[in-house]
C-alpha cells in the first residue's frame, strides 16, 4: 500500500505539471480529486479498513490530497497567467502603423458656381437679396403680368400647396416684385435661390437654382442689358464663347429674349444650350409693384445655375448634381 501511495503521488504530481492548459488541468483535477477520482476513491475505501490502518493511511492520504489541491491551485494560476500574457501579445496595437487618412469635405459644384456668379455681379454693382421659396400667386404670377387663366401659366408646371393658395415658386422673378414693393429705384439686385417645377430630364430638374437680376432706374435700355450679360458670361467662362440672343416671350418683359451658349465653343458641351431668359421689365409689372413706369425703365434676367455649371464643368446630365455620388463630387475639390 505504501508503495502504491507513493506511485499515486508521483503520477498525480506529474500529470499536474504536464497539463498545458486550464482545460487539461481541469480534466486532471477531475481524474484525481473529482467524485470518482483516484484519490477520492482511496479516501472512500478507508471505511472498509481496520482502525489502525485507517488511521495511518488516512493521515497520509489526507496529506496527499492537500498537496495535490495545492499543486492544482498553483498550476492553475501559472496557466491563467500564461493565457493572459498570450492574449495581450495577440491584441497588441501597432502604434507605428500609418493612419487611415481623412477625406476632406468640399463645396458642392452648384455652391461654387452660385458663389462665382454672385461675386461677378457684386463686382458689377449688384446687391444680393433673397426671397421665400413658398410663394403666393400674386408674387409668382399675377404681379408679373400673368393673370389667372393666362395661357403663360402653362409654361411652368407648378407645384401647388395648401389648396392652391400657396405654391413653390417656379422662378426667382417674384423677388423682383418683393424688392420693388419695398424700395424705390435705382434698384440693382441679383436674387439667387431654389425654384421648383414638375420637370425632369437631362437638362431639367424638378428643383433647380436660378439667379434673378433686376436693374431699374431712369433710362435703362436693352443695349445695357445685352452688354451686361455678355460681359458677365465672358468673365464667368473666362473665354470668348459663342452665344446668341434669341427673341422670346415672357409676360413680364417686353421685348423678351433668351440666351443660348454654344457648348462646342467652350469645349464642354454639345451644341446650343439655353442658359437664361431676359428682357425689359413690362410697364404693367413696374406699376403692379408700385414703381412709376412713366419715369423708370428696367431690365431683368433669370439664369439657370445648373446650366452654367454644366457648361463650365462639362457635365452632360444635370441630374448628376443631385445624386450625391462622392466619385462625382470629389472632382470639384
Ligand atoms: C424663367 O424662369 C423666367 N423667369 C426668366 C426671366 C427672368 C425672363 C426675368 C425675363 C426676365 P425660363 O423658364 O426660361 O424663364 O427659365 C430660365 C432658365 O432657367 C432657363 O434658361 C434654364 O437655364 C433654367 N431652367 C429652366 N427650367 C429648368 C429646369 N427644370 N432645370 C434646370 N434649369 C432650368
Ligand atoms: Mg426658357
Amino acid at each position: 500500500m505504501a508503495d502504491s501511495l507513493e506511485k499515486l503521488r508521483s503520477e498525480a504530481l506529474a500529470s499536474i505539471a504536464e497539463a498545458t492548459s486550464v482545460e487539461a488541468l481541469d480534466a486532471t483535477r477531475v481524474e484525481l480529486v473529482g467524485k470518482k477520482g483516484r484519490i477520492t476513491q482511496q479516501l472512500r475505501a478507508l471505511g472498509q479498513m481496520a482502525p489502525e490502518e485507517r488511521k495511518r493511511l488516512g493521515a497520509e492520504l489526507n496529506a496527499l490530497k492537500q498537496t495535490v489541491d495545492e499543486e492544482l491551485k498553483n498550476r492553475r494560476a501559472e496557466l491563467e497567467q500564461a493565457r493572459e500574457a498570450e492574449r495581450a501579445r495577440q491584441e497588441v496595437v501597432d502604434v507605428t502603423l500609418p493612419g487611415r487618412g481623412r477625406a476632406p469635405g468640399a463645396r458642392h459644384p452648384l455652391s461654387l458656381t452660385r458663389e462665382r456668379i454672385e461675386a461677378l455681379f457684386a463686382q458689377r454693382g449688384f446687391e444680393i437679396v433673397h426671397g421665400p421659396e413658398v410663394e403666393d400667386d400674386f408674387h409668382n404670377f399675377e404681379a408679373l403680368n400673368v393673370p389667372p387663366d393666362h395661357p403663360a401659366r402653362a409654361m411652368q408646371d407648378t407645384f401647388y400647396l395648401d389648396g392652391a393658395k400657396l405654391l413653390l415658386r417656379t422662378h426667382t422673378s417674384p423677388v423682383q416684385i418683393r424688392t420693388m414693393t419695398q424700395r424705390q429705384p435705382p434698384i440693382r439686385i441679383v436674387a439667387p435661390g431654389r425654384v421648383y417645377r414638375c420637370d425632369s430630364d437631362r437638362t431639367h430638374s424638378p428643383m433647380f437654382h436660378q439667379l434673378e437680376g433686376l436693374y431699374v432706374a431712369e433710362n435703362v435700355n436693352l443695349g445695357q442689358l445685352r452688354s451686361e450679360l455678355e460681359s458677365f458670361l465672358k468673365a464667368f467662362f473666362e473665354t470668348d464663347l459663342r452665344l446668341r440672343f434669341r427673341p422670346s416671350y415672357f409676360p413680364f418683359t417686353e421685348p423678351s429674349a433668351e440666351v443660348d451658349i454654344d457648348g462646342d465653343s467652350l469645349g464642354t458641351g454639345r451644341g446650343w444650350m439655353e442658359v437664361l431668359g431676359c428682357g425689359m421689365v413690362h410697364p404693367n409689372v413696374l406699376s403692379a409693384a408700385g414703381v412709376d413706369s412713366a419715369r423708370y425703365t428696367g431690365y431683368a434676367f433669370g439664369m439657370g445655375i445648373e446650366r452654367l455649371a454644366m457648361l463650365r464643368y462639362g457635365v452632360g446630365d444635370l441630374r448628376q448634381f443631385f445624386t450625391n455620388d462622392l466619385r462625382f463630387l470629389r472632382q470639384f475639390v
